[in-house]
């Protein structure tokens, strides 16, 4: 994928944000709701995290990109608490989480998407996402009994089903779902928690080329206060979706910056040249 054609495609779902906000970014002027402190993850000899420090700000779009084997899912397992850093911090809105249990940090708000093979397959997405609304507001998993007697909840799982182009699959088992459906399935489920940071690892990864529009879409229209981390190879998606951009290369931060800066980093197309084929337009992104 060329990085300057996805530069520039995504720079009108960007400008305007980008062009106005100088070199902090559009959200430099928000709290921070996540950060990393000098993290580091060894795997015997290997330093898979190396010395990471990142601020993630309330309502960011911040994408996390990088050549395969940069470290981008062992960092995120570092901040969901699925991995143990060897060192430094992680710390959600000044409290220090670095030693809590994965389902402690979703319930202060710090969620990443569901996985396919953790959603129910033989649930459909309406009862799915009543199930997970529930949960939210620890009422019993009767679920589809107050489903039809609680108007809000019925009415908040309607919103999401359309929010996430599920309404016409919403009865279906989750099995039978196309691929792409799935993954929405998985984004919604998230947004159910009413996270404040969301994590999605490769929304768009498998997902066949006639659905990804509707993951780049979706991903858009999240609802603004939540951070959003994004890890992802599609550029297309990278560059519609991201007001800021981190760039990991050996476990360690390159750069961090602006789509546009990004994309005209010479480091960082030197990075992509050294593993893709290079078009005459400057750096393959790796896709
Ligand atoms: N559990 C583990 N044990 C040993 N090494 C690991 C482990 N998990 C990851 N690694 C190594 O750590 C490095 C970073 O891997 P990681 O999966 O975080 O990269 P990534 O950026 O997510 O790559 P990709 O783009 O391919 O998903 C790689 O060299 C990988 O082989
Ligand atoms: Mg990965």
């Amino acid at each position: 994928m060329d990085l300057v054609a996805a530069a520039r495609r995504g720079a009108g779902a960007v400008s305007g944000t980008v062009a106005e906000s100088g070199p902090g970014g559009g959200e430099s002027g928000e709290e921070v709701v996540l950060r990393t402190h000098a993290l580091v993850k060894r795997f015997g000899g290997l330093t898979a995290t190396d010395a990471v420090s990142l601020a993630i700000r309330r309502g960011a779009r911040h994408a996390l990109i990088g050549p395969n084997g940069a470290g981008k899912t062992t960092l995120i397992n570092q901040l969901t608490g699925v991995l143990a850093p060897t060192s430094g911090r992680v710390e959600l809105q000044g409290r220090d989480i670095t030693t809590l249990a994965p389902h402690r940090r979703a319930a202060l708000g710090l969620v990443r998407t569901f996985q396919i093979n953790q959603l129910w397959p033989s649930l459909s997405p309406l009862q799915s996402l009543a199930l997970a609304l529930a949960g939210r507001r620890g009422t019993a998993a009767r679920f589809w009994r107050p489903l039809g007697a609680d108007a809000a909840l019925a009415g908040e799982v309607e919103s999401l089903l359309a929010q996430f182009r599920l309404t016409d699959h919403a009865d279906q088992p989750t099995r039978v779902l196309p691929y792409g459906k799935r993954r929405l399935l998985e984004i919604a489920l998230a947004v159910a928690l009413r996270p404040r940071v969301l994590l999605l690892d490769e929304p768009a990864a498998g997902v066949p080329a006639a659905e990804r529009q509707d993951i780049l879409d979706t991903v858009a229209a999240l609802p603004a206060e939540v951070a959003v981390v994004l890890i992802e190879h599609d550029m297309d998606l990278v560059f519609s979706f991201a007001r800021r951009i981190t760039v990991l290369v050996n476990g360690a931060v390159l750069t961090e910056g602006t789509p546009a800066a990004i994309a005209a980093d010479p480091q960082v197309r030197a990075v992509y040249l050294g593993e893709t084929v290079v078009g005459s337009q400057g750096a393959g992104f790796h896709g």
